[in-house]
């Protein structure tokens, strides 16, 4: 790996701008799975040994580039006070005067946190002004999150061609554990894709056919493909107009031998809420009113016979909405028997995305997986084999 880590820097005294992950699940300002924000703090608490000052950059939720109060990270401090164990100052802006001043008066173990780099729409175009203004804050430059290295952004990429760059330890971690959990793996292969971030991952879909023998599809990707087959998915959550791409990738799919498996039965509600009423009906028996909120038990017997017949296994997204009782039961179900695959020798599990990793937690099973990673988007393309634009710009 051509990279430098944090052991290859000289951090004593040193403002050390920490590009991390803290995109984390949030219910009414409560956080509600803080794996990434743990997983981050062994960066921080290294570089804090060594005498340097960590500035965190980071992004949350898709702000589209405006200033929006319930996507501020101040909200996220005590959570990251307790993973750290020391105090973390805030400055309200990733860039300016305000945010110069906070840097420079950082002591000696404490931490900073920036605001929002999304709140600039500039970061997601990658500009290399608004990377400037940010890399002025500091002498060092650690990209600690991969989890959004699939993203060429002036906090992920540009910048680190600006400041003396290395890898922070998450980073270093995930890299060396999805080479070898899955650089060379098993056969046959199966990836479960769910989740709601539909459009986004369609294209995905399209690589990662390449790579598996079984691609199980669930949540909102699995009804955007119902619904491209013709049927009716009443008032479920999906994008139609990803029609043809759906049906491009079954087709291709075929032709590859990669068998893609859909919901035979679906459990519908006409609210997206706990314990809404429900019931079982055939994949093709969506009622107009219905939402599809999760797979049925004949969609998970089928899910776990594929379960019991592969070697290696990738995950990322849920199956149904596993935030609502009772409609986390096909997520459930699934994890809990790649978990006891993975017990007992029969599969490597790799599992990845915030959503996921909050599901895996939920149902007890994410302790026997063969690895958890914190990335979602930028592990399936990782699996893929592409280039992540914040993994190159560091070498
Ligand atoms: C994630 O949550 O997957 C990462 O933080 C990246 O977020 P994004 O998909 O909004 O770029
Ligand atoms: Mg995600």
């Amino acid at each position: 790996m051509s990279w430098k880590t944090l052991d290859d820097m000289d951090l004593n005294g040193k403002r050390v701008l920490v590009r991390v992950d803290i995109n984390v699940p949030i219910v009414d300002g409560v956080v509600t799975d803080s794996t990434r924000i743990r997983r981050i703090a062994p960066s921080v608490r290294d570089i804090l040994a060594a005498g340097g000052k960590p500035i965190l950059l980071a992004h949350f939720g898709r702000p589209g580039g405006e200033r929006r109060e319930n996507l501020s990270l101040n909200q996220l401090i005590p959570t990251l006070e307790r993973a750290f164990e020391t105090r973390v100052l805030f400055a309200a802006d990733c860039v300016g005067a305000g945010a110069q001043a906070a840097a420079d008066a950082l002591q000696p173990g404490e931490v900073l946190l920036l605001e929002n780099t999304r709140f600039h729409a500039a970061e997601t175009k990658n500009d290399p002004d608004l990377a400037e203004g940010m890399a002025k804050l500091g002498e060092i430059y650690c990209n600690d999150a991969f989890s959004a290295a699939h993203r060429a952004h002036s906090s992920t990429e540009a910048i680190a061609r600006l400041l003396p760059a290395c890898a922070g330890r998450l980073m270093q971690a995930e890299l060396e554990a999805l080479e070898t959990a899955l650089g060379a793996p098993n056969r046959p292969v199966t990836a479960v894709v769910g989740g709601a971030k539909v459009s986004s991952k369609l294209e995905l879909l399209g690589n990662l056919i390449e790579k598996v023998d079984y691609l199980i599809i669930g949540g909102g990707m699995a009804n955007t493909f119902l619904a491209a087959k013709g049927m009716n998915i009443g008032k479920s959550l999906a994008e139609r107009i990803m029609k043809e791409t759906a049906l491009e990738i079954m087709a291709k799919a075929d032709a590859l031998n990669c068998k893609i498996i859909l919901p035979k039965d679906i459990v519908v509600a006409e609210k997206f809420e706990s314990h809404a009423p429900h019931l079982i009906v055939d994949a093709d028996h969506c009622p107009d009113e219905g939402m599809i909120l999760d797979a049925g038990p004949e969609s998970i017997a089928e899910i776990s016979r594929v379960l019991e017949s592969s070697k290696t296994l990738i995950w990322n997204g849920p199956l149904g909405a596993f935030e609502l009782e009772p409609f986390d039961a096909a997520t459930n179900a699934a994890a809990l028997k790649a978990a006891a695959l993975t017990r007992s020798g029969q599969i490597v599990s790799v599992a990845g995305g915030g959503d996921t990793v909050a599901a895996l937690n939920a149902s007890g099973a994410a302790a026997d997986f063969t690895y958890i990673s914190t990335a979602g988007g930028a592990f399936l393309e990782w699996m893929e084999g592409k280039t992540l634009p914040g993994v190159a710009a560091l070498s």
